[in-house]
């Protein structure tokens, strides 16, 4: 379904009530209508640059194929659209979905034609309370249908929900368990191929009627998949149902590995593995979030070459293409769901909206052998009460999907975070040298940050600082947003985190410069500058020096008697002081984003640029 559609802004949001998904409205409404390439946001339409609201999308299109109710069932799937998306096929209104990152997809068997089909799509990304993100975030709120559409045909009778489980029992021995369900009636022949996807080395046949089922087969001296050694088996199920005979009902690539947690280490295929790792937006300029495949994986090829062997996709789930890369290249996968920041924690709507991203990622991704965390949410106000109840639960609901990664979310707060013992490994984020203090303060107070989970692994999940490319200043004057400034903060904090027993891993923020209403000071102008690459990709300072400095450790003196004393010492206070802070920080957000957002129209006009206004 990707290619030329039609669209048009909805400022008075009449659409629904002019019935703007009527096909005998269409014609009417045709002349007004902009042309757009799906996948693609309206962002990037003259005029719509900063643009948020509602945005209505049109295609029309003809089966390639017969329409066939009896033996198929018909979809829409959407790859990601952002925020929430309603659809009508023909008139007929399909659903809605909210969520701007993970995959959803409308069932349209009763309303396909042959011919002259017209689906229409409202998407809004106006920000409210309540939603997953809230409303205010440190990104821009690209809009509309960015990631692709298909139209899906799938027999009555087929497998679905395939999850593979893979277990290292050793090097010389591992097990894959694949566990399914059934639609219908099937019987079908499964297939492993080797690494070279050439030969078969296990199969077999299953005759299944309507139930859950389940496959596990041993495997010697197994190719395991790692960052170094991406290796990748095949799995096939083909169908030996009379209607479907010998066509491919599921195939993927699959990789057996085995992420485990003993007490402050993290193990991958029973060795001891360190995560040097950096995050990144879904950005590219100039194509907004729908980045063509060999961009993203020359990001993947370069962060490997600086020495890094782990991703962070901030603070949502990217594109499916961006797994299958990692996999092949090898590469390890934070993902995390767009809980970020202050939002209504107390309502259960807002649970249920971000419970299904959460489901619809994991079903998404469970396979990806890259992908070895799940994060339920980003530098929330976690001492509240309601907060913390809520990421418990949070956690609790991927456990029931997913025992086989690490569960957990990135918090921001040092010292009065005590919801991270729910959690399979502490994730935290600090700016020290940057938002706060000096950079010479982490040594301690990652320990103090590390004393409630003193049993746990601790990621260093952010830590950075604001860069504008070409900025130079000497290396004794350490002038804010220069490129040796930069260099500073991040060559200190590596090296101190790399003398950490107890540290798992750390993640630079962040591998590209990137867009925020949020950031507008005169070296940000709209983007957030911590990247090591510029917004255009142009290295800075840090960018070459990262390889040189990437192992490197220095000689640390700290005493976690003292760091836990310290932990217990300010404990009342900070959380008092942070609560409080919260509390302030929260009321203050919508004035932020709405600052921001009128400083860019500033800019843009004075740029002699078009700026649409969204009422
Ligand atoms: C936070 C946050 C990021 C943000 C970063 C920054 O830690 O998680 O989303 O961009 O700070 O301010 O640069």
């Amino acid at each position: 379904m990707d290619g030329k559609w039609k669209c048009k802004a909805d400022k008075g949001n009449v659409g629904i009530e002019e019935e703007w998904f009527k096909p005998k409205n269409y014609d009417p409404l045709e002349n007004d209508l902009l042309d757009i390439h799906i996948p693609n946001s309206f962002n990037l339409l003259e005029g719509y640059d900063i643009y948020e609201g509602i945005f209505w999308h049109f295609h029309e299109f003809n089966l390639t194929y017969s329409e066939d109710k009896t033996s198929f069932n018909n979809f829409i799937n959407f790859q990601g659209a952002n925020y929430i998306t309603q659809a009508w096929l023909n008139g007929v209104y399909l659903g809605e979905f909210h969520g701007g990152f993970t995959p959803f997809r409308f069932k349209i068997t009763q309303q396909l034609k042959k011919k002259n089909n017209l689906l229409v799509v409202r998407t809004d990304n106006t920000r409210r309370k309540g939603q997953v993100p809230d409303y205010c975030f440190d990104w821009f709120n690209w809009g509309g249908i960015y990631r692709s559409v298909e139209l899906l045909r799938l027999h009555k009778n087929r497998i679905t929900d395939i999850v593979i489980k893979t277990t290292v029992k050793s090097l010389q021995e591992s097990i894959i368990e694949i566990k399914y369900n059934i639609i219908g009636n099937l019987s079908f022949r499964w297939q492993i191929l080797d690494t070279d996807h050439k030969s078969v080395l296990f199969e077999g046949d299953v005759l299944q009627k309507n139930r859950k089922g389940e496959l596990s087969q041993i495997i010697k001296k197994p190719e395991l998949w790692s960052p170094d050694n991406p290796n990748l088996y095949y799995l096939k199920v083909i169908s030996k149902n009379p209607e479907s005979s010998g066509e491919i009902l599921y195939e993927t690539h699959f990789g057996i590995r085995q992420i485990e947690i003993k007490g402050k280490y993290v193990y991958l295929n029973k060795k001891r593995i360190y995560f040097k790792g950096i995050s990144l937006h879904e950005e590219y300029h100039p194509y907004g979030r729908t980045i063509p495949y060999e961009k993203r994986e020359k990001d993947i090829k370069n962060m490997k070459s600086l020495g890094l062997n782990a991703l962070r996709t901030a603070h949502y789930s990217h594109d499916e293409a961006l797994n299958e890369i990692a996999d092949n290249l090898g590469i390890l996968i934070l993902e995390e769901i767009p809980v970020y920041w202050f939002g209504d924690y107390k309502s259960n709507e807002t649970f249920k909206v971000a419970a299904k991203q959460m489901r619809n990622l994991i079903k998404r991704d469970i396979n990806h052998p890259s992908v070895v965390w799940w994060s339920v949410g980003n530098e929330v106000p976690i001492e509240m009460r309601e907060c913390s109840r809520f990421f418990k639960r949070m956690m609790d609901w991927v456990r029931r999907f997913d025992d086989t990664r690490i569960v957990t979310f990135v918090s921001s707060r040092m010292f009065c975070d005590l919801t991270k013992r729910y959690a399979d490994v502490g994730a935290i984020n600090m700016y020290w040298g940057w938002y706060k203090g000096s950079v010479k303060m982490i040594n301690t107070i990652v320990d103090i940050v590390h004393t409630p989970i003193f049993d746990k692994p601790l990621f260093y999940t952010e830590f950075g600082a604001g860069a504008k490319y070409g900025f130079h200043a000497d290396q004794t004057r350490q002038k804010k947003f220069s490129e040796e400034k930069q260099l500073q903060v991040l060559d200190y904090t590596i090296r101190t985190l790399n003398s950490k027993d107890y540290i798992a891993g750390w993640f630079i923020w962040i591998y590209r410069d990137f867009r925020s209403l949020i950031k507008q000071e005169k070296y940000q102008k709209g983007f957030n500058r911590k990247g090591i690459v510029s917004e255009k990709n142009q290295k800075k300072l840090m960018y070459y020096r990262l390889p040189h400095i990437i192992n490197k450790k220095r000689k640390l003196i700290s005493s976690r008697l003292i760091s836990s004393l310290l932990w217990c010492i300010f404990f009342p206070f900070a959380y008092l002081l942070t609560y409080l802070g919260d509390v302030v920080g929260a009321s203050g957000h919508i004035k932020r984003i709405n600052k921001g957002k009128e400083t860019e129209r500033e800019r843009l006009q004075k740029q002699g640029k078009k700026v649409v206004d969204e009422n």
